[in-house]
């Protein structure tokens, strides 16, 4: 059996912004993931996948999966062909992940990440982390419109990256060890239909989304320049200006806002949205001795769950990857 894993992620600023080429800062959030495992099967089943937590089972290339369950078949198809192999092969995929779908963890991505490598392995082809990259931003773009690339990246990678799309990913040295709280709203938010709302508003009021997007591009290279030189109170300032933005963008929503509120009360150095909005998650940047105020402050106003996680200090000197993913 070969087993694979990968990720959640979230977005600390930059989202929507991104998909109009500006710059956004994310992070690999390992408090949640995704497993994917690749065994043999019977003599004649076909590539059986079993989607653990949906409760659904379907063999790849038949026509079974239901949309829910497309994005899994997707990934399948696209390692397949990727290394030249046909559908004949008995195998049994299961798929199972601890990351909430559709709140802004970057589920869908996770899973495909941990099927891509799971089947890497299991055909023992050395695929590199652009391969991998780049086969989940296929099976994002073939089921959510027209992603940036920023989940399928931050995930793969596995560090802060520093993202503009079509552009090469950037990493970054961290001055300080920062802390997160990240808290669900428990609404479930569609990705695909909160970056088309905003594509229409964008179309009718072209200017003022672009000057929208200009700050946000500009709050990311200043979260950034802010990380590396271990600023947490900046860093946090800036992302009480991004909610700010992502509220006159329109995609904000009164449960988010009032997490956002309670996060701030209980101590949160700045906070905001994360992801697509209109439900999900929210963030809040934490002093350590405040971490336990904003989680109680999170659940008394109604967060569904919490997770605490940090952005290391890291000596990493500045690096760019080279991506092919189109822009
Ligand atoms: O997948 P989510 O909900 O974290 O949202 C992705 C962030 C957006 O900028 C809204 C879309 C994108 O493709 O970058």
């Amino acid at each position: 059996m070969t087993e694979a894993y990968a990720p959640g992620k979230v977005i600390l600023v930059g989202e929507h912004a991104v998909v109009y080429g500006r710059p956004a800062v994310a992070i690999p959030v390992f408090q949640v993931r995704a497993r994917a495992t690749v065994e043999a099967g019977d003599a004649g089943q076909g590539i059986v996948v079993v989607a653990a937590d949906l409760g659904r089972t379907f063999v790849a290339g038949r026509g079974e999966a239901n949309p829910e369950v497309l994005p899994l078949e997707a990934a399948v198809l696209g390692v397949l062909h990727h290394l030249r192999l046909s559908l004949k092969h008995d195998l049994t995929i299961t798929v199972s992940s601890t990351i909430p779908i559709a709140r802004g963890l970057g589920s869908g991505a996770a899973v495909a990440t941990a099927m891509v490598r799971a089947l890497g392995l299991h055909f023992s082809a050395r695929l590199s982390a652009e391969e991998v990259s780049q086969l989940v931003y296929e099976v994002e773009r073939l089921h959510h419109g027209t992603p940036s690339g920023i989940d399928n990246t931050v995930i793969v990678y596995e560090r802060p990256v520093y993202f503009v799309r079509g552009g090469d990913l950037e990493t970054f040295p961290v001055g300080r060890t920062l802390q997160l709280v990240i808290a669900d709203t428990g609404v479930a938010s569609s990705t695909r239909t909160v970056v088309e709302w905003v594509r229409r508003a964008w179309e009718r009021s072209t200017d003022e989304y672009e000057a929208l997007f200009d700050d946000v591009g500009n709050i990311s290279r200043a979260v950034r320049r802010a990380m590396e030189m271990g600023d947490e109170e900046s860093v946090g300032r800036r992302m009480d200006e991004n909610h700010r933005l992502l509220q006159d963008m329109g995609v904000s929503s009164p449960q988010l806002d009032t997490l956002i509120e309670a996060a701030r009360r209980g101590g949160a150095l700045g906070a905001k949205l994360s992801g697509a909005g209109r439900g999900g998650n929210m963030i809040a940047l934490v002093p350590p001795e405040r971490r336990g105020d904003v989680e109680r402050a999170l659940i008394s106003e109604g967060a569904q769950s919490v997770i605490q996680t940090e952005i290391p200090a890291s000596q990493n000197t500045p690096s760019r990857v080279a991506s092919s993913i189109a822009p």
